[in-house]
């Protein structure tokens, strides 16, 4: 199974950014445990990372015959984008949304979600771990 694993806006300043919230795992920690998990459970994976939400749409439409499947932390894009929500349906792949933090214990705009309306499921509020928890369940949904 080969996954793409995007991430969004603000996600490059994991480690230093809000620490109480997010942890301090760096983005470069979660794509090694990314790159172990994917190695133990024989997936392919490519890991990245965009502040601007057109590199994102691109990232989306080039994942179509290249990967099975997408992880997408959206950051704040997951509250505000259509272009995001459209860009994965347009390209047909299940999606999983993920979030570091649980955006339901947060603030009520973290709430609304986008990308959750063309998800095949979330996962939120585990951490780095959730990468790992993702991988898992985007792999089962396939191979189903
Ligand atoms: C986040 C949650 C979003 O609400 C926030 O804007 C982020 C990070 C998370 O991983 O918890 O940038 O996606």
């Amino acid at each position: 199974t080969s996954v793409l694993i995007l991430n969004g806006p603000n996600l490059n300043l994991l480690g230093t950014r809000q620490p109480e919230v997010y942890g301090t795992t760096t983005l470069n920690d979660i794509e090694t445990l990314c790159k172990d998990h994917a190695e133990a459970t024989g997936m392919t994976m490519e890991f990245c990372q965009s502040n601007h939400e057109g590199a994102l749409v691109d990232k989306i439409h080039e994942a179509r015959g290249r990967h099975a499947g997408i992880i997408l932390n959206a950051g704040a894009y997951t509250h505000t984008s259509i272009a995001l929500m459209d860009a994965i349906s347009s390209v047909e792949l299940p999606a999983i949304e993920l979030h570091l933090s649980n955006v339901h214990a947060r603030e009520s705009f973290r709430h609304q979600s986008y990308i959750a309306r063309v998800a095949i499921g979330l996962i939120c509020g585990f951490g780095a771990r959730g990468y790992v928890l993702a991988m898992d369940a985007l792999k089962d949904h396939v191979e189903r």
